[in-house]
């Protein structure tokens, strides 16, 4: 299963794939699993190359503390886990009992569980009941579109000094840039592309990975 980048032939998507860190049996049967359960929502999932650099920039980066926002069956959330160190943490975050309880048992399978903290509810909802002083080195958003804003303006002061935010779904397949898309998930990715670049607590850059995915950088 791979899912195309948004812009590339599937051709040249695959040769991505294929020279990028293979998907290993966990992840393979996740995505295979997830799209038999789910299949009307299996583009969901990141894709493999978005994976793979999730898993490199976790480790490059030296994150011992992440948040994801919006979970699904787990496929990012594993990436992450897999480049944290022994003692690092990962707080994920989903509304949906049944999508996450596949996620569950992946982790497991995947010797991840107890790296891993699920708490299910509105994500905002969460974060805003997460002590003051909680820092986290880096944080994922893909969980809904018109949240994104929001997410980003709990995340920020919660994030040390050189630590990470990156968002996937930044180019809305290419809608970002039509101005007849006026859906509530497009305008809320318009917005949120337009605060992160007029905030200047970051550095950031809007990568053309998968469905576009923003990385940036708190100074
Ligand atoms: C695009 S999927 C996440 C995909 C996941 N990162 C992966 O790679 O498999 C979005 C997820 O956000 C969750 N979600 C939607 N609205 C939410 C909210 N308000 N709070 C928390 N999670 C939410 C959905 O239940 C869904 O699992």
């Amino acid at each position: 299963m791979t899912r195309s980048s948004e812009g590339l032939s599937p051709e040249l998507h695959s040769y991505i794939v294929a020279h990028s860190e293979p998907v290993d049996p966990v992840l393979a049967d996740l995505a295979e699993e997830t799209a038999r359960l789910f299949p009307d929502h299996k583009g969901m999932q990141i894709g493999p190359e978005q994976g793979a650099f999730t898993t490199l920039l976790t480790q490059l980066s030296g994150a011992r503390s992440v948040v994801e926002i919006g979970t699904f069956t787990g496929y990012s959330s594993i990436c992450f886990a897999r480049g944290l160190p022994e003692d690092g943490t990962l707080l994920a975050l989903d509304i949906s009992e049944e999508w996450t309880s596949v996620a569950r048992r992946y982790w497991e399978r995947a010797g991840l569980s107890d790296k891993i903290d699920l708490r299910i509810g509105p994500a905002l909802d969460s974060l805003r009941a997460l002590p003051d002083d909680t820092r986290f080195d880096l944080a994922f958003l893909d969980a809904d579109k018109t949240g994104y804003v929001d997410y980003w303006e709990e995340l920020v002061p919660r994030i040390r000094p050189g630590g990470l935010l990156l968002a996937d779904n930044t180019l809305s397949h290419g809608r970002v840039i039509d101005p007849e898309q006026t859906a509530p998930s497009v305008r809320g990715i318009r917005d949120f592309n337009a605060r992160v670049t007029s905030d200047d607590r970051v550095t950031q850059v809007l990568l053309p990975i998968g469905d576009g995915l923003t990385l940036a950088r708190k100074h």
